[in-house]
Formats: C-alpha cells, structure tokens, sequence
C-alpha cells in the first residue's frame, strides 16, 4: 500500500479509523437516549457512508435534494426530504423514487402540499409528511404554531399525504457547546408550547425531528424530540472542533495539498485554493480567521486564496515548509468541500486503503 504523501494533489483524505469513531459514537449516543438517528448525508453524499451508518442502526437518511435521493434510493428505504417539494419538477421526482422506499418530506406552505400531493395521486404512491417549524433559524419553518396546525389539518385532507410529524433545523446555535444552554432551553421551551397546541388540536405528531452537529450531544435535553438528523458529524471541521463538539482528533477529512511556493516572505503557497476548500469562513462566535488550518500546525491558517493557491500564514509559526512538502488543511465546512470534488481518498494510518466516488455530488 502507498503512503498518502505519494496522492496526486489536492485531495481530500479521510482517516477511515477517525471516519468509523465518530459513527460510532453518534450511533452509541442515539441508542442509548432512545432517539431514532437518521443522518443527513449532504455532509458525504456517499452511499458507502450512508451504508456504514445504516449497519451502525440508523433508521434511514435525510437528504435535501432529489438527486441526494435518488443516488441514497441504492441503499436505503426510508428517506426524507428535509427540503421544501416545491415546483412540479422537484415534486414529481421524488414522487418517482422506488415505491418500495418510504419517502417523507419536510414543508411549510400550502403551496408545498399542493405540489407534492399533485405528485404524489400521479405517482400513486403514499408521501409521508412533517410540518416544518421555524424555532429560531429563521431560514424556513412556519411562524406560528396554528399556522402549523393548519397546514397538518390541510395535509390530512390531501391523501395519499400522511402527517407525520413536526420538524425545525437548530442551525442557529452555533455557539461553544458549553454557552448553549440558554438557547437550548428557550427552543425546547418552544417544542413544549407546539406540542401542548398540536396535542390540544387533536395532531399529536408521531415523530419530532431536530438536530444539528452543533448541538448533537444536547439533542436529548429537547423536549419532545424523536429524531435527530446531523450531517457533519461524520467528518467534523475546523468549526466544529472550534465549537468544542468534537475534539481536534475527530476531524476525519483533511485537504492534502503540496507547498508550491515560499517565495514570499512570512506565506507558504498550497495548491488548495477556493476550487478545493470553498471561500467559507468559520461560523460560531469567535472562532477564527481564514479559510483553514493546518492539521498537524493549527496555528498556521490558509490567510487568502486564489481559485489554484491558499496563501499559509507563517507569521506566528516557527514551523519552517519548503516546496514540494505535503499538508493536511482541516476545512472551515467540510461539507463544501466534499460538494467540490469527485472522490475521496480513505487513509489507514498513512497508508492509502481505498478511495469512494462522491456518488451525489451536484445539483443534477
Ligand atoms: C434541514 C437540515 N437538517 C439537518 C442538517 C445537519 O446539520 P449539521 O451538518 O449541523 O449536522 C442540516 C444541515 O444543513 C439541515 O439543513
């Protein structure tokens, strides 16, 4: 087997043993506070992961687009679609998927049941739905509970739809893990309000679905929740690790890139630039600068970049790289990353084991 330090670069590497820890310590989390995982794979989008997280006990996956569907339709039966179906198009592709596979959708307008009930009496085939809530992201999620109710009522008239359940993306906490507390009691506050109203309007949902990476490990401190859907987890970030919910160790996908240059004083030049690591910043309070960090040398940051060049920070490291030397840059958001490339190479130790297609990557 070679060495990685042999890979053609850039290239995201995963540390297969890191990859298979962090799965297993969400699969050990979910089981032991009775909640049903069903992980997000826009963080992989690899039917290989999606499988591996099957085995470890989840009871299916969470995708945002149809194409995510279509491609985890080859391993999994039960999928949902944590993305308004809206537009006949969307609607009608996912009423497509096998009907063997039970399909659940996420929404928040009557709009949305229109388009997917339309779809759905075509296709002859049950939808499964969850009522989205907006519990402080502010990005979709209905305003106010009897809105939601509403569209549960409206969901029951509309066969073969079938309300489900309630669900909300926690993506506004993104704070230390250990400053959350006050907003994670006001949003299991507000799940405790909309469920006391769902119960009173006769709609007790069967399942609530939440969750983030961010908020993982709290998930069970939610009132209410049955479900959790974390994406990132699988390979964790720069934010992550920043955030304090996983430790540095964790981070399973790296960008190997070679030192191009060092002609300038202070700066190292690597073939990582925006076409490898995305132009994300760190999201969270405080979390720091750039566009990456060095795994091995967290203090020397990717400064600036190019589309073929990420500019090293030397200034505050006695760390010394010459050309042709090979780094591992930790990405701000990996998930970017991942959506940026073709396939990933699997480490085992330094040796490279195997390598995976990012089988639904695009927007196809
Ligand atoms: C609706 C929804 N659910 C779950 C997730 C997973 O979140 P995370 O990647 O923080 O685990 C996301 C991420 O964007 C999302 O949009």
């Amino acid at each position: 087997m070679s060495s990685f330090t042999e890979l053609e670069t850039p290239v995201p590497v995963v540390d297969l043993d890191r990859l298979a820890r962090n799965l297993d310590r969400a699969a050990a989390y979910a089981t032991e506070h009775h909640l049903s995982l069903r992980p997000h794979v826009k963080t992989h989008k690899s039917p290989r992961i999606a499988s591996a997280q099957l085995r470890r006990g989840a009871v299916g996956l969470t995708c945002a687009t149809p194409f995510e569907a279509e491609v985890m339709s080859a391993v999994c039966d039960d999928i949902l679609v944590a993305y308004p179906p809206v537009g006949a198009v969307r609607a009608r592709r996912l009423a497509a998927l096998p009907e063997t596979l039970k399909l659940t959708v996420a929404l928040d307008a009557p709009e949305a049941v229109e388009h997917i009930a339309t779809a759905a009496r075509d296709a002859d085939r049950p939808v499964s739905v969850y009522v989205e809530l907006d519990l402080g992201m502010h990005r979709v999620g209905t305003q106010r509970v009897d809105e939601a109710i509403a569209l549960a009522q409206r969901i029951r008239e509309c066969p073969p739809l079938e309300f489900e359940g309630i669900a909300f993306y926690p993506g506004h906490i993104r704070s230390g893990v250990d400053q959350q507390a006050a907003q994670l009691e006001a949003l299991s506050s507000a799940l405790r309000s909309a469920l006391d109203a769902f119960e009173r309007a006769d709609l007790r949902p069967a399942v609530v679905s939440g969750g983030s990476t961010p908020t993982l490990w709290h998930t069970h401190e939610l009132y209410g929740v049955t479900e959790l859907r974390p994406g990132t987890y699988v390979y964790n970030d720069r934010t992550t690790a920043a955030i304090g919910a996983c430790g540095w160790d964790d981070c399973a996908l790296t960008v190997l890139a070679t030192v191009v240059s060092t002609a300038v004083p202070n700066q190292a030049v690597i073939d990582a630039g925006t076409k490898s690591l995305g132009r994300e910043p760190m999201r969270g309070t405080d979390t720091g600068d750039g566009f990456g960090c060095l795994l091995e040398h967290p203090d020397v940051i990717v400064r600036s970049m190019s589309e073929e060049h990420g500019m090293l920070d030397l200034s505050s490291t006695a760390w010394q790289p010459h050309v042709g030397d090979v780094v591992r840059v930790v990405p701000n958001h990996v998930c970017i990353v991942v959506h940026l490339n073709d396939l990933v190479v699997g480490l085992r130790g330094d040796a490279v084991e195997t390598t995976w297609p990012i089988a639904a990557r695009g927007r196809r």
